[in-house]
């Protein structure tokens, strides 16, 4: 494929380096008249682990070479990648000035073109900035539209600096957010020889993926160097700790718990988190991030209320009230804390969970559930067709599987608020539907 390359810096250099290597005819293009002399001297302009030879070898035989015209590499290319910098403004905002040049330079070259041209985003942007930002300005400087006369995607780049060129050719996967098909087909046929999966999503899943990404990232190590400051503390090797933690595959490095839902709960996670935190405050240790859990989920709990109250309904019926399905332990359920709330608002509630209506009556959260919560208690009611009967919100607390069988049959009557994320073939997501987080 003909490509061409704008911002030839680490991405776009690496970039540039790998595709020619592949076979691709490769142009880049930079500002920078400095950096396109040292690419077409065969030089690398970025110090980076064998991006140096690649270059070398691919303007050696006639694969690539670089320009500051945008227009010449536009005409002899059938893909753009756009490469620029994307860097903090003052108050932290993206500063897309170089992407909005580049675009408006692209779409310049497109207006005087008849082949149909692909523009690919590698540079990191915020979901919903190729839709508002880039392609406006592409269309109207070309007099072009997307979809018809040329196709765009996202494109996001995984690389590590230091580990760039191993990282293109084995990426954990290809991000193609496409505008459509025949888009997203041309950008996938660069990747054809990676060894990677392609993952095809839309253009803002696609920007986003990327984001959630590098955040995940800089949790991680925030994570580990805190876990690390309380080791020391309390006289525990913290790199033993974290290499044990991470033989764990089922729950703590896993997809366990990264789905975005309701808050958590129950008799151990607040307990021990709590425990954690106190002893960190007698040892004078600042631990922001796992400081920070608590209220976190403080605030999603009361997402679930402020949804209800949105409704304006007071006829509400609360499908689960254990802090998760298949037990009756109701130790600092966020069901509970929500029932509360609603409770002391006023609201007319009903409680269906076989699971606590059952241990109501045996048991050992008998006594729990008659102690502490009493109030709670009489709200509960063993027969699903009365509470669905009480209703005019539902609020699926737990998937329960005789709820979710049922609800297939009766959406269209309530309101449902969904905790739990039922899937499409649970539900029909029509506007009486609101997801707590999605
Ligand atoms: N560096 C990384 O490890 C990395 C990894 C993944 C994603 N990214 C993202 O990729 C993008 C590029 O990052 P980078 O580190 O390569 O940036 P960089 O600053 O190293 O390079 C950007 C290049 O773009 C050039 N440029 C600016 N305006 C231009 C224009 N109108 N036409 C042509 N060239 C122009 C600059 O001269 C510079 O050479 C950013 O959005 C960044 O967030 C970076």
């Amino acid at each position: 494929m003909r490509i061409a390359i704008f911002g030839l810096g680490y991405v776009g250099c690496v970039s540039a380096a790998c595709l020619a290597n592949e076979g691709h005819q490769v142009i880049g293009v930079d500002v920078n008249s400095l950096k396109v002399d040292m690419i077409n001297a065969g030089k690398s302009p970025i110090i980076e682990a064998g991006v140096d030879k690649l270059i070398a070898e691919a303007v050696a035989v006639g694969k690539l070479r670089a320009t500051t015209v945008a227009a010449e590499a536009v005409v002899s290319a059938d893909l753009s990648f756009i490469c620029v910098g994307t860097p903090s403004n003052e108050n932290g905002s993206l500063d897309l000035q170089y992407v909005h040049h580049v675009a408006g330079e692209i779409g310049q070259a497109l207006g005087q073109q008849e082949n149909y041209h692909v523009v690919a985003v590698r540079s990191t942007v915020l979901p919903g900035t190729i839709a508002k930002e880039i392609i406006p300005v592409l269309e109207e400087a070309s007099g072009r539209r997307v979809g018809v006369d040329f196709g765009v995607c996202s494109n996001p780049e995984f690389l590590r600096e230091s580990s760039a060129v191993a990282d293109f050719y084995q990426p954990a996967f290809t991000l193609i957010g496409q505008w459509d098909e025949r888009s997203g087909d041309r950008v996938a046929a660069v990747y054809q020889n990676t060894d990677a999966p392609i993952v095809c999503t839309d253009i803002p899943t696609a920007e986003m993926i990327k984001y959630v990404s590098n955040t995940f990232h800089a949790l991680k190590i925030t994570f580990a160097n805190e876990i690390g400051n309380f080791c020391k503390k309390v006289g525990v090797d913290s790199h033993e700790v974290m290499r044990v933690f991470c033989m764990d595959t089922k729950l703590n490095i896993s997809p366990a718990y990264l789905k975005p839902g309701y808050a958590f709960g129950g008799s151990c996670l607040p307990k021990d988190l709590r425990a954690l935190l106190h002893r960190a405050r007698q040892e004078d240790l600042d631990l922001p991030v796992l400081q920070a859990i608590p209220r976190s989920n403080e605030l999603q709990a009361k997402l679930g209320v402020e949804a209800v109250l949105r409704t304006g309904k007071k006829r509400i019926s609360i499908l689960g009230l254990s802090f998760k399905a298949g037990t009756d332990d109701l130790r600092e359920s966020p069901l509970v804390y929500l029932a509360e709330t609603l409770l002391g608002k006023g609201y007319d509630l009903m409680i269906y969970d076989q699971n606590v209506s059952l241990a109501r009556l045996t048991g050992a959260n008998k006594q729990y559930i008659e102690k502490v919560i009493p109030h709670i208690s009489s709200l509960l009611c063993p027969s699903l067709d009365d509470v669905l009967a009480h209703a005019e919100v539902l609020i699926v607390g737990n998937r329960l599987p005789e709820v979710t069988e049922l609800l297939k049959r009766t959406h269209g009557k309530y309101i449902i608020i969904d905790l739990v994320h039922l899937g499409d073939n649970q539900i029909e997501k029509n506007q009486n539907y609101l997801g707590i987080c999605w």
